[in-house]
């Protein structure tokens, strides 16, 4: 409008100056035209009047000279006529001539032009003609009409330039809008490609329309292409990850589904307690969703679960005093498919089938079948929150192995990013499952099939390849499967860093003290530590064997250094746990028995479930940190000690079957298996140099730190956001190949 303003008020201004300029010469102009006329005319009337006049001259009838005169003066433009004689003789004229011309003093108007002249009564024009037959006529015409005209005239002429400055004014201004933003959208539209969807001139075709959308949203994420975070060069904090969610995603709607869920609400005595349980999946997934928002679905499996939620199963996490920042969803089983689905196919069968841990796995048809009945509840609620038809949903684990395929029916346009968080075995292994074809078959539903390892990766594809009828790119590490792509992709799990209780907590020394404090242990006694779920896979067994050989090589650590191993409860209905945990407390109860002389136990074995909180504070207060699993997917106890050591202190020990053995080589790596070179490895630990210690530990905090789990989420969700963008590419391409046919 300010624009338009600019434009159109010197516009009008212009035009009215030149209005006013113009005026005198209008004027002149018409006074031109009309004596000119009027010269004509008087040509004519004396022409036409001279061989009459002459007639009634010669009968010397003055008056009818007169009322010849008068006649001709009926003219509404002749005024007053008059005749002059040569030399002698009266004038005649009529009564009307003015004054000031007499014949005696026609000289000064001019001949054969006429002459203005203003008299009392106004402007006249004097036209003076001589006769052929002797003497001259004076025609005397008004010229009042031609000021009439005149002013007449002024008055069109302003109003003319008045309409014509607002028209142009408004027609300028119309067309400068329309032109540019015609401009500017004819040139996005260009940019946008929307230009060959349709061509200025021919009619819109409905059928283009989904074409359109898709290649508009594919233009948009390639001018967002440029701004895309770079990976490498970027500190992955949660508002990294948030920014990468509105931009790259545009706020696609997040759903995560998982068996374990982050808050687990039990009564206890009474109260209602909320428990954090010990998950890997779940101490890596928080701090994700709570950076991402969105819905995360799990078991609802607490004793008090389900009277803290709303009418559709759902409570906004974390629990106050935290201000909530996602919902969790629960979906709630029954006993037997609990039993069939959790503890059976997925923790007797799965769970074992891909740790070698030499366990047998137990496939049980009635458990496969609970197994396939719960993926389809949990199928059935990521339909129930979906808010779009094209979300993203995370799928956690194991226990949902067909939920990818059964997602991918009901809400095709979704992607589907499935993290197995466990290791996948070789062919030879997998194949021992009798429902293989409908595991891999479910799991090849996901977009994106994701492992800690490359190794992994490699296992996965190789058992596609022996196993079911699939095409696979070991190039691009993909499978082509009924019509669909799945990329198979490595993506090592890590922590929140820095980690969020790292601002709360207590000092190192505090740490040190109170835990030297809780277990009767002197200041400077060593403290070595194990935090663990109860599981078969973690060789808590030859950890403790471990101990017991150092125990022996090196006596002289007697009554100088305990270990002290925190072990959570897990699947404990499973027979194989509950004799795991009857063998391991047997175990360290035979060490404590045989080195009962000394002043301190060699071990203190603690079986029960511990808050993160608790679990930070042994991390802080240790000196060494011992993780021998069998077989570990990633295992994030190792990372959780590295990054709660900001003294760059403390020593880790670490199973060379963890993925997290590849991440961290600046551990003390160990076969757990072999007893006598752990037992080296704790000697070494224990008499470590401070500065190598440090050393160590500032390598391994480095890594943590540029490879933190939001870091982890992100190239999940920024690989989700490439796929979208391709899926809608060769969309468009199908879809405009479609509509050429
Ligand atoms: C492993 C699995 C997770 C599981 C966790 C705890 O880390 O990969 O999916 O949540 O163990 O096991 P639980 O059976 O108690 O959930």
């Amino acid at each position: 409008m300010r624009l338009s303003l600019r434009f159109v008020v010197p516009l009008l201004v212009a035009l009215g100056i030149f209005a006013y300029a113009a005026l005198p010469l209008v004027d002149r102009l018409m006074l031109r035209w009309f004596s000119r006329d009027l010269e004509v005319r008087a040509n004519l009337i004396a022409t036409t009047v001279d061989d009459p006049l002459h007639t009634l001259i010669r009968t010397g009838d003055r008056s009818r000279i007169q009322e010849f005169f008068t006649r001709l003066t009926q003219d509404e433009r002749l005024f007053a006529v008059a005749f002059c004689p040569p030399e002698t003789g009266d004038p005649v004229a009529t009564p009307t001539l003015p004054a000031e011309v007499r014949c005696s003093d026609l000289g000064r108007f001019t001949e054969p032009a006429g002459d203005l002249l203003q008299t009392a009564t106004g402007p006249v024009f004097i036209s003076v003609r001589p006769l052929v037959g002797g003497g001259k006529l004076v025609l005397v015409h008004d010229m009042s009409f031609i000021a009439r005209r005149s002013r007449e005239t002024r008055d069109y002429l302003f109003l003319f330039f008045v309409g014509l400055g607002l028209t142009v004014a408004l027609i300028t201004v119309v067309i400068a809008q329309l032109s540019w933003r015609g401009w500017v959208q004819g040139l996005r539209a260009l940019l946008r490609g929307e230009g060959l969807l349709r061509p200025s001139g021919k009619p819109y075709v409905p059928e283009l329309r989904p074409i359109a959308r898709d290649l508009r949203a594919l233009i948009r994420d390639l001018e967002a292409a440029p701004r895309r975070l770079d990976e490498d060069h970027v500190a992955w904090t949660p508002d990294t990850l948030r920014t990468l969610l509105r931009g790259e995603l545009r706020g696609q709607e997040v759903i995560v589904v998982s068996n374990r869920e982050p808050y687990i609400h039990m009564r206890q005595n009474g109260e209602i307690k909320v428990w954090r349980p010990a998950s890997g999946l779940v101490t890596a997934l928080e701090p994700v969703m709570r950076a991402c928002s969105g819905t995360w679905i799990a078991h609802g499996g607490g004793s008090a679960d389900r009277d803290v939620v709303d009418a559709h199963d759902r409570i906004a996490v974390p629990p106050p005093p935290a201000p909530p920042a996602y919902q969790l969803r629960r979906v709630w089983l029954t006993e037997q498919q609990e039993a069939g689905y959790y503890y059976g196919f997925a923790n007797e069968g799965l769970w074992p089938l891909c740790h070698i841990a030499h366990v047998r796995p137990t496939f049980r048809t009635s458990d496969w079948e609970q197994y396939a009945a719960a993926n389809r509840l949990f199928a059935r609620a990521v339909a129930d929150e979906a808010r779009s038809d094209d979300p993203i949903v995370l799928v956690h684990d194991y226990h949902f192995a067909l939920l990818p395929r059964l997602i991918r029916e009901s809400l095709p346009e979704a992607t589907i990013i499935t993290f197995w968080h466990i290791p996948w075995p070789n062919p030879e292994a997998f194949g021992i499952c009798p429902w293989r074809e409908e595991v891999l078959d479910g799991l090849l539903g996901s977009s994106i099939l994701g492992f800690h390892t490359q190794f992994h990766c490699n296992n996965f594809l190789d058992t596609i390849e022996r196993l079911i009828e699939a095409r696979v790119d070991r190039e691009m590490f993909t499978v082509s499967y009924r019509g669909e792509l799945t990329a198979v992709k490595r993506y090592p799990i890590s922590i929140e860093w820095p980690a969020s209780r790292a601002a709360t907590a207590a000092s190192v020394e505090q740490c040190r003290a109170a835990l030297r404090q809780r277990h009767g242990l002197p200041e400077g006694h060593a403290i070595g530590i194990g935090v663990d779920r109860l599981d078969y896979t973690k060789g808590v067994e030859e950890r403790l064997r471990a101990i017991e050989r150092l125990f022996e090589l090196q006596p002289e650590w007697l009554g100088k250094f305990t270990f002290v191993q925190l072990a959570a409860p897990t699947r404990t209905r499973i027979e194989h746990y509950q004799q795991y945990q009857a063998r391991v407390e047997a175990l360290a109860a035979r060490i404590n028995e045989r080195f009962k002389h000394a002043a301190h136990p060699a071990v203190i074995l603690r079986i029960e479930h511990h808050e993160p909180e608790s679990v930070y504070e042994y991390y802080r207060g240790a000196d060494v940190c011992v993780v021998t699993s069998l077989h570990d997917g990633m295992n994030l106890v190792a990372k959780e000690f590295v990054a709660a050591r900001d003294d760059n202190a403390g020593v880790l020990i670490l199973s060379q079957f963890t993925g997290a053995a590849r991440e961290l080589p600046e551990a003390v790596i160990v076969n757990p298996y072999d007893t006598d070179q752990c037992a080296a490895a704790l000697q070494l630990a224990l008499t470590m140099p401070k500065e190598e210690q440090r050393a160590r530990m500032r390598l391994m905090r480095e890594l943590i730190k540029e490879f933190n789990v939001y870091r982890w989420a992100g190239r999940m969700l920024r690989d989700a956001a490439g796929m979208r963008r391709r899926g809608r590419l060769s969309h468009s391409a199908v879809a405009v190949a479609r509509a050429a046919l």
